[in-house]
């Protein structure tokens, strides 16, 4: 079978699929507080995701994140999970992981582990109750925190990713440093990215350059810049003090396309080759045309063959330049 290579010889081995465009949050960067969802007739069923992401692996992608939305709030999504377990019992997946709110993991995280999931990343800007609801409006932090623990618990790595949102969490850039290094977690920054309409929020309002985050990290830590390349798009630093790994992902500031190896699926079966571009290709048409592989297959290598160079993401002159319209939980992140 030929492997997946795009025209600029990135090699492409890491799958993102959207299982649900729904989510049990409207966090205010990502989502209006009147989101339209899209009709339930039209995702993918459960077994079309199975056939889409089972081609995928047999084309050498190695390791698949699920996304959402909240991927957890997807109805008999852990059967999935469990199915796709076979993939990394017969060593053609390597990694098997989820990008999460938090919101459902006491419930899930147990099942999660026993299907083979050994990393997770969890969403988390704040770990002050009342910002907690503010940013995500619908969400508590007790539930999430309880999440966490039962994730910990279950065996699993845990990940947080933390949005850098100017005046909302520039003043616990510490305190959430330091429960990441007692809880053992690792932690990833993220620049905010102009995607989708939003409503009254203002987004360039929100951006918090990671250099500034990264030079009053600095101010209390000595930091060290790690060669350390994981094939997704953080640069990392450790901590001396707290040996902790800290990851960057500066979509705006520092773009990681050259070295991309992703391509992403919604929950409708649309395949994004860049998160940062409008482009996309339909793959619900030949996974539903046919029971035969082959044509799916076929398309798959089509979509990557228009795969392109990187994202345009600029807000240098003040503007949002790149602005997508669609929002983040359309492809997942
Ligand atoms: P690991 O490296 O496996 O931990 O995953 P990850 O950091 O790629 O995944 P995660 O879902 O935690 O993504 C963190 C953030 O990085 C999200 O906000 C994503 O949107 C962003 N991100 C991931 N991949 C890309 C990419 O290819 N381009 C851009 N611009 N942002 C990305
Ligand atoms: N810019 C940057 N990160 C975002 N996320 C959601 N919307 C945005 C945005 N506009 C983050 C979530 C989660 C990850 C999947 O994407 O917080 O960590
Ligand atoms: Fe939901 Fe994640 Fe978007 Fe927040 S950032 S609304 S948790 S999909």
């Amino acid at each position: 079978m030929t492997r997946l290579t795009d025209p600029f010889a990135r090699d492409i081995t890491y799958l993102r699929v959207s299982v649900t465009d729904r989510c049990d949050f409207r966090c205010v960067y990502c989502m209006s507080e009147n989101m339209q969802f899209l009709p339930k007739k039209e995702l993918l069923t459960l077994e079309e995701l199975d056939r889409l992401c089972s081609a995928f692996v047999r084309l050498g992608v190695s390791k698949l994140r699920i996304t959402g939305g909240e991927p957890l709030v997807r109805r008999g999504i852990m059967t999935f999970f469990d199915s796709m377990s076979r993939h990394l019992d017969s060593g053609a997946l390597h990694e098997l992981t989820l990008t999460t709110n938090g919101s459902q993991l006491a419930k899930y995280a147990d099942d999660l582990a026993a299907c083979g999931v050994r990393r997770i990343n969890i969403s988390l800007d704040t770990l002050d109750d009342d910002k907690f609801a503010k940013i995500t409006r619908w969400g508590r932090l007790p539930q999430v925190i309880k999440g966490i623990d039962t994730a910990q618990k279950a065996g699993m790595r845990v990940k947080i990713n933390v949005v850098a949102l100017k005046g909302f969490n520039e003043d616990e850039l510490f305190t959430l440093t330091e429960w990441c290094a007692e809880r053992d977690m690792d932690l990833t920054f993220i620049e905010v990215m102009p995607m989708g309409d939003i409503g009254n929020e203002n987004r360039l309002g929100q951006y918090w350059p990671l250099a500034d985050l990264r030079a009053t990290l600095a101010s209390n830590y000595s930091l060290t810049d790690l060669p350390l390349n994981t094939g997704g798009p953080a640069r990392y630093v450790e901590l001396a003090e707290t040996k902790q790994k800290i990851g960057f992902i500066t979509p705006l500031t520092h773009n990681f396309c050259e070295s991309c190896n992703r391509v992403r699926i919604t929950c409708t079966g649309e395949i994004y080759t860049c998160l940062g571009q409008e482009g996309h290709s339909d793959l619900r048409a030949p996974l539903r045309a046919t029971e035969a592989d082959g044509p799916l297959e076929e398309a798959i290598h089509r979509a990557i063959g228009l795969k392109p160079k990187g994202h345009d993401f600029d807000y240098s002159r003040q503007r949002l330049d790149g602005q997508m319209s669609r929002h983040m939980s359309h492809t997942g992140g």
